[in-house]
């Protein structure tokens, strides 16, 4: 069985269709068994609870920086004996020394079909507002492997939507997190398939 742990920031639809994935058999053979938030009230702890899966609240500000921080969080990831980890709208930049204990072994989602539009501050709203911006006629979500640097990792799989004129930041947002609730369990089916 591998064993998955989750970061998430926000409200973790992600996270849900991850963990229906794997409840429903769509993913066989793997469970999130953690999953990690830095922010106290954010859903996505909600979301594991409901589900009977470990959810915690690391406070960022209880570390001075972000190597420590990322010490903390690959500890509680060790504990469970997790084997992928997926960022699942997780908006902190991962220190280099969780990126190296997991080499090859964390999986981010972006809301944009990289390489385009990525890289520092480039999330949310931010990266529908430059698409829009930049009047591209197609945009998507991309699933990678994260690397010390931003959104470059080896790329997994893109799903990909048009974009409208009378498109708003808005209606591309979730034209594009319908798509990434199909790409992120079929990313992870993947990874599982090819390294486990
Ligand atoms: C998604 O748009 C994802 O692409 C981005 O953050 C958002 C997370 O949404 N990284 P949710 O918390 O999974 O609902």
């Amino acid at each position: 069985m591998v064993k998955i742990g989750v970061l998430a920031s926000g409200n973790g639809s992600n996270l849900q269709a991850i963990i229906n994935a794997c409840e429903s058999g769509v993913i066989s053979g793997a469970k999130v068994v953690i999953v990690l938030s830095n922010h106290r009230d954010a859903y996505c702890l909600e979301r594991a609870r409901k589900h009977n899966i470990e959810g915690i609240f690391v406070d960022p500000k209880e570390y001075e920086n972000t190597e420590k921080y990322s010490q903390k969080l690959s500890e509680l990831l060790k504990e469970k004996q997790v084997e992928l980890v997926c960022l699942a709208g997780y908006l902190l930049k991962l220190g280099n020394s969780l990126i190296k204990q997991f080499e090859n072994k964390i999986i981010n989602i972006h809301p944009a079909l990289l390489p385009k539009f990525g890289g520092k501050g480039m999330y949310g709203h931010h990266v529908h507002e430059a698409v829009l911006a930049a009047g591209e006629k197609e945009s998507g979500c991309t699933v990678h492997f994260v690397n010390e640097i931003y959104d470059s990792g080896r790329i997994i799989l893109q799903k990909k939507v048009p974009v409208y004129d009378n498109d708003t930041p808005d209606t591309l947002a979730k034209r594009i997190l319908e798509q990434e609730h199909k790409a992120f369990p079929e990313a992870i089916k993947i990874v599982i398939n090819n390294q486990f």
